[in-house]
């Protein structure tokens, strides 16, 4: 049965829209400011090796039934499992996996709006020279003078979502195919420039040997850490990559497509971390610093190098591009569904989102500041307590936000979509979409949704909770 259906939120223009699209939720924080620091705490090369394997393994057959799923659903992603259930005969509480993702996917957005916020931050800095020659401390004290100031934190997490509500509210032709065609080349272009000057520093076979060295004793504690960042890394498992398959045109092969995204999503990562910690290096700096990594340790390389002002200016231009990119495909699931549900326009149906993800997001604005005591998750000696008042342990507000999201929701997401279109979804629905000639890979390709990928994600679970 072919496929003719089309969205009624409107189409790309080609495969290599949905590539574009798609590699711009992909590249994001995720790569540039995730990805170096998490691969600083947990010990360098083991943990790129991990995620690797996550990604291979796990990441990209998720992101193969994500797309199909969404292709042949031409809906948003908690109608599109609902009316493919049907058509399949399966439960209609599938679409549950749905409404899980789409929720986090606000959730993600919250807190990246703030982090985004940061790096617009960093712009002006830059632009005015304020980091020029600056010390460690200094560097750190500006860190801190941003995170401690929630009215600033507020300005610019004001500013990033309002920039994102813009680009969904115009559509996805005009707002989003027409600013992804100059935001991901731009992007590509700047990161090159980055990388030819991290060569330039004279550390970058230290950064290189910190990324691939691989050391067997260091897995164990980054294992859940990593299979967590392949999901947010390659937006899997919260129906962006499903509502950007619901838009791509028919005639076009997902295998391939798909392949694409996540090797561009991860030449970006490993990039970014070549073009990074060399500069952590020259600077003499630890690369363990946490979230504040790129923007402490960054700033100072960027402040004592010839030219460091204009590449700190493009470096902190690139990452907000990334980031927007990505925080607009975090937000199109919801807008597709309420718009189906409701009949509103997509501008009023936004605005309400934008102003929901806003309010969550001041939640990580607080844990910075004068929040900063409220944890949640918090083990104890007296036992587990999902929220306290200045606990020692635990997770202040942003840190639960990321753990739910990345640690929990993501993966559950993921296998539920992988199950659905592994076990769900007719053989012949799933062969007609992802229309691999070969039958032997066609088999590999169902195998790795159907069996690898889910069992993958429960391995990882298991490893956490009997640790
Ligand atoms: N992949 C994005 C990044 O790496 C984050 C993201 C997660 C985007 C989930 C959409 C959905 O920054």
């Amino acid at each position: 049965m072919a496929n003719d259906k089309v969205s009624i939120h409107g189409a790309w223009a080609s495969r290599w829209v949905f590539i574009l699209a798609a590699t711009g939720s992909a590249v994001g924080l995720g790569n540039i400011w995730k990805f170096p620091y998490m691969t600083g705490l947990y010990g360098g090369g083991a943990f790129v090796a991990m995620y690797l394997v996550c990604i291979a393994l796990v990441g990209l057959p998720i992101m193969l039934a994500e797309t199909l799923i969404g292709r042949r659903g031409r809906q948003s992603p908690v109608n599109s499992m609902r009316s493919l259930a049907k058509e399949s005969g399966g439960s209609r509480y599938w679409s549950v996996a749905a409404v899980i993702g789409m929720v986090a996917a606000l959730l993600i957005l919250s807190f990246y709006s703030v982090v985004a916020g940061w790096s617009l931050d960093y712009i002006i800095g830059m632009g005015q020279g304020n980091f020029s020659g600056i010390s460690a401390e200094g560097a750190g004290a500006a860190f801190g003078g941003l995170t401690d100031n929630p009215w600033r934190l507020t300005l610019w997490h004001t500013l990033f979502m309002l920039g994102t509500g813009f680009v969904i509210a115009k559509g996805v032709v005009a707002g989003l195919e027409r600013s992804l065609r100059i935001m991901m080349p731009m992007l590509f272009v700047l990161l090159l420039i980055l990388l030819v000057y991290s060569f330039t520093t004279g550390h970058f076979m230290q950064g290189f040997h910190f990324l691939f060295h691989f050391d067997p004793s260091k897995v164990q504690g980054g294992i859940l850490a990593a299979m967590g960042h392949a999901f947010f890394t390659l937006s899997v498992g919260v129906g962006s990559i499903m509502v950007y398959g619901s838009y791509m045109p028919k005639k076009s092969s997902i295998g391939a497509t798909v392949l694409t995204v996540g090797l561009l999503d991860t030449l970006v990562a490993l990039t970014a971390g070549l073009a990074l910690f060399p500069i952590v290096f020259a600077a003499g700096l630890e690369p363990g610093g946490g979230p504040g990594l790129m923007f402490v340790t960054l700033p100072i390389a960027f402040g004592n190098v010839a030219f460091g002002q204009v590449m700190g200016l493009v470096f902190f231009v690139l990452v907000t591009l990334a980031a927007w990119s990505s925080s607009i495909s975090m937000l199109e699931p919801a807008v597709a569904y309420f718009v189906e549900r409701t009949g509103r326009s997509r501008t009023a149906v936004t605005s309400m989102l934008a102003v929901f993800c806003w309010v969550v997001g001041m939640g990580t604005v607080l844990s910075f500041n004068i929040g900063a005591d409220a944890k949640f998750f918090v083990f104890a000696n007296d036992g587990f307590h999902l929220f306290q008042w200045g606990a020692e342990g635990g997770k202040n507000f942003f840190e639960g936000i990321d753990y739910l999201t990345s640690r929990i929701l993501l993966p559950i997401g993921g296998l539920a979509f992988a199950m659905f279109a592994g076990w769900v979804m007719t053989r012949d629905s799933v062969r007609d979409e992802l229309s691999i000639k070969s039958p032997l890979l066609f088999n590999m390709a169902l195998w790795l949704i159907r069996v690898v990928a889910p069992i993958g994600v429960l391995i990882v679970f298991v490893a956490e909770l009997t640790k």
